[in-house]
């Protein structure tokens, strides 16, 4: 299958990258011929004031991922503006996209509430912001991608895609774009910190890049079940809502059965959990951590895979576009 996501560049990537998407599209790359951007566009729809850091934003994006595992072997890295045929498709599928399509998106009117509640001065909803869900529309069919790797919270978006790729096969009578499909993972989700979505702006959120120390600090933080004050309350790891869930993603049935148990008991103090708990996360982060160093200290060869990747996929994007416009009739 042609397989096609991305993410914002948003900077420094965090677990729930990681467990939610990065390591389903690490597995996905064997068997597929994968496409994986950093989308500085739809970076742009809220944070086109802020700039300074876009390019280190993108740069930190690419080396989490080299560092969580997409092999540049076997998938095709790049970055979204680099690819000037997506906006170009982006204008034919904006006209044939009805504004209330766009208007009824709940992720959409998410992102503007949000926006909307911020003090910020650019609480502004722009143009381009409405035309979110286009311009992803324009990233998946560039590539006429059959399949589409995201977390839940993407799926609406994906949704509108299809929609508009049924339109315009209908409109222009062709049957030359494929109806991608989202594909979600079965990886079980980590919340953040304080028990919310796992989130940079939340400020719950422990980064791949995050060091041993620093990461151990974040989960000594972390709340747990709220009934116990001594260390030998009889504990209920269900309603222990950060630690015990971490302890079900990064540890084995035996040890998760071992940690229940003596929580149940009141043979386990919070504290000596989440110190164990950390040691656990930590382990299985220690070989990105690593690889991570590398890249940073390697930059060059980061930005050759960049650069390498986007120019296959401006290749291939040519020959779409060049197709599209027959289609459409275009001079
Ligand atoms: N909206 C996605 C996010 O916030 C990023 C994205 C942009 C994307 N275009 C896409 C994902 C196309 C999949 C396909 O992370
Ligand atoms: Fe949670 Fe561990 Fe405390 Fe039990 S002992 S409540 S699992 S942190």
């Amino acid at each position: 299958m042609r397989i096609v996501s991305g993410m914002r560049s948003t900077g420094r990537l965090h677990l729930g990258h990681y467990l939610g998407v990065i390591k389903n599209w690490v597995e996905l790359q064997n068997s597929n011929e994968c496409y994986f951007f950093v989308a500085d566009w739809h970076a742009l729809t809220t944070k086109y004031d802020d700039t300074k850091n876009l390019r280190q934003d993108v740069l930190d994006v690419v080396i989490d991922w080299l560092a969580s595992g997409i092999n540049p072997d076997k998938s095709t890295i790049y970055v979204q503006s680099l690819i000037p045929e997506i906006a170009e498709l982006n204008v034919y599928l904006s006209m044939i996209t009805p504004q209330n399509w766009v208007e009824r998106d709940p992720t959409l009117k998410d992102m503007a509430r949000i926006l909307r509640t911020k003090e910020a001065n650019n609480s502004q909803i722009s143009y381009g912001l409405m035309g979110y869900p286009v311009l992803m529309s324009a990233d998946i069919m560039m590539l006429n991608a059959e399949a589409i790797p995201v977390g839940v919270d993407q799926i609406a978006h994906i949704e509108i895609t299809r929609d508009i790729v049924r339109r315009f096969n209908n409109i222009y009578k062709t049957d030359f774009f494929k109806e991608p499909k989202p594909l979600l993972n079965n990886c079980p989700l980590v919340c953040g910190l304080d028990g919310n979505k796992m989130s940079k702006s939340y400020n719950n959120d422990i980064k791949l890049a995050d060091t041993a120390e620093i990461t151990a600090k974040k989960i000594m933080s972390a709340i747990t079940d709220r009934s116990r004050i001594r260390r030998d309350d009889l504990g209920h790891p269900d309603n222990c809502e950060v630690a015990f869930k971490y302890w079900q993603v990064f540890a084995d049935d035996s040890q998760i059965q071992k940690v229940k148990s003596e929580c149940e008991k009141g043979e386990r103090g919070c504290a000596d959990c989440k110190r164990q708990l950390a040691e656990f996360v930590n382990n299985s982060l220690k070989d990105i951590r690593e690889k991570r160093k590398y890249y940073e200290a390697h930059l060059s060869e980061v930005e050759d895979i960049i650069r390498s990747g986007s120019e296959k996929t401006s290749r291939e994007a040519k020959k779409i576009l060049h197709e599209v416009r027959n289609i459409i009739g275009m001079y």
